[in-house]
């Protein structure tokens, strides 16, 4: 878990300044849902089988005896809300930024506080809808700066269909069960379709020379399939059909899919995203979304030097103080032109003058006010510009004036 500070929560906050302004673009809504929620909230909807509920959530019980979790992702938290509100949850659009939890073991890429930005568009199953949100997130990442990301994309079949494409999965693996590795084994019997995502190399060559999951499938299910992914190449956006990707979460049904970034490496996931059928309240709420790892983004950014760093804004005026008269003179003044919109600051601890001009400096001021005693006996002000060095004397209305001016 790290500290984010500046100058890179400079980084931060412009990218979220941005994925708030093209969340608006397409009719998003901003949702903050709860860092705890009780811990059935992602058991039911995440599966007791996947890696994130057996191995990577932070559990624990609180004074009343209550199971609670700090959430490992954003989907269950907002279906747990759109359930709550049954049917005014309509066509919702939300979208969220913020910390996730996972206690996985820490590398290059994998924190366990790390930030989502991710979305979930309230929709029965439509091809539309899908494109649209893969698109949204293609759109989001390019404006990041962030271009030759590869979408891998893949469908898990229509719901109804899980027992059977898990039964013509394992009639497949049963003959080979000894040659999987030992997770493998045990995922035939408990997830199998986490077994063809598997690293494993003899896992992956007996994985590559069964059909597709498609082939399982119905022929709707693979009309879906194909109207994505004949959207998405209408959009330019080239999908990378990828039979191998199921996704490690349970809720996912239909279309699934991965954004990944060349510069990345191992951990090369920058955002995954899928359709699913959630069930929190009466009947199961469908819908689609995806997330995407803002470190991850980051990292990326940085490898292609596409890292803008924005500095924060600059002050414009710094008062430098000598003595104890002209420090509550600065500080009203301050307060003053603060009321109206200008950004300033001032050292208030009375230190030398060459320690408040370094302040200054490094606050990046363009114009500084110095203040001593004698200043404030004879009601000026001394203004200093910093880009031209020039230096004058200033009553305080037409220093408030110029200021103002000068903010625009
Ligand atoms: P996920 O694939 O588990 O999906 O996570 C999405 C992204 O979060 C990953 O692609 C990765 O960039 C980032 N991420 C995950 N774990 C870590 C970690 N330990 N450290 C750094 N980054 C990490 C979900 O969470 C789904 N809720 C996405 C979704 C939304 N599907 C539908 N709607």
């Amino acid at each position: 878990m790290s500290d984010i500070d500046a100058p890179e929560v400079f980084v931060w906050q412009n990218i979220e300044e941005q994925a708030r302004a093209l969340f608006a673009l397409y009719g998003f809504n901003e949702i903050r849902t709860p860092i705890l929620e009780r811990t059935q909230v992602f058991t039911r909807s995440i599966g007791d089988d996947t890696d994130i509920v057996q191995k990577e959530m932070y559990t624990f019980e609180d004074r009343g005896g209550r199971s609670l979790t700090m959430r490992p992702e954003g989907t269950a938290g907002v279906v747990r809300y759109l359930a709550g509100k049954g049917q005014d949850a309509g066509d919702a659009r939300l979208f969220y930024i913020g910390p996730m939890f996972r206690s996985e073991r820490p590398q290059a890429g994998r924190k366990r506080q790390f930030h989502q930005c991710g979305v979930e568009m309230v929709s029965p199953p439509s091809p539309l809808v899908d494109a649209e949100c893969i698109a949204l997130q293609l759109h989001l990442l390019k404006e990041w700066g962030l271009d030759g990301c590869v979408l891998k994309i893949n469908t898990r079949g229509e719901a109804h269909e899980s027992r059977q494409i898990a039964d013509e999965l394992c009639a497949r693996l049963m003959p080979n069960r000894e040659d999987l590795c030992a997770d493998c084994q045990r995922r035939i019997d408990e997830n199998i379709l986490r077994v063809l995502d598997c690293k494993n190399p003899e896992c992956g060559a007996i994985v590559d020379a069964m059909p597709p999951l498609t082939e399982f499938m119905s022929a709707d299910s693979r009309a879906y399939f194909d109207k994505v992914v004949a959207l998405l190449n209408e959009l330019g956006l080239r999908p990378k059909i990828t039979p191998r990707l199921v996704r490690g979460l349970d809720y996912y049904n239909n279309t699934v899919w991965e954004i990944a970034h060349p510069a990345l490496g191992a951990q090369d996931a920058l955002a995954g995203g899928g359709r699913y059928s959630i069930q929190m309240g009466k009947k199961p709420l469908e819908g689609v979304g995806f997330a995407m790892g803002l470190e991850r983004v980051i990292m990326a950014l940085n490898a292609v030097d596409a890292l803008v760093e924005t500095l924060s804004e600059s002050v414009l005026l710094w008062f430098v103080s000598m003595g104890a008269k002209a420090l509550d003179a600065n500080f009203i003044l301050e307060q003053e032109l603060r009321n109206r919109g200008v950004a300033c600051g001032m050292d208030m601890t009375g230190r030398s003058m060459k320690a408040q001009m370094r302040a200054a400096n490094r606050a990046n001021a363009r114009f500084v006010v110095i203040c001593g005693d004698d200043e404030v006996a004879k009601r000026v002000l001394l203004l200093k510009d910093m880009g031209s060095g020039e230096q004058c004397e200033i009553d305080k209305e037409t220093l408030i004036e110029r200021i103002l001016q000068e903010k625009g």
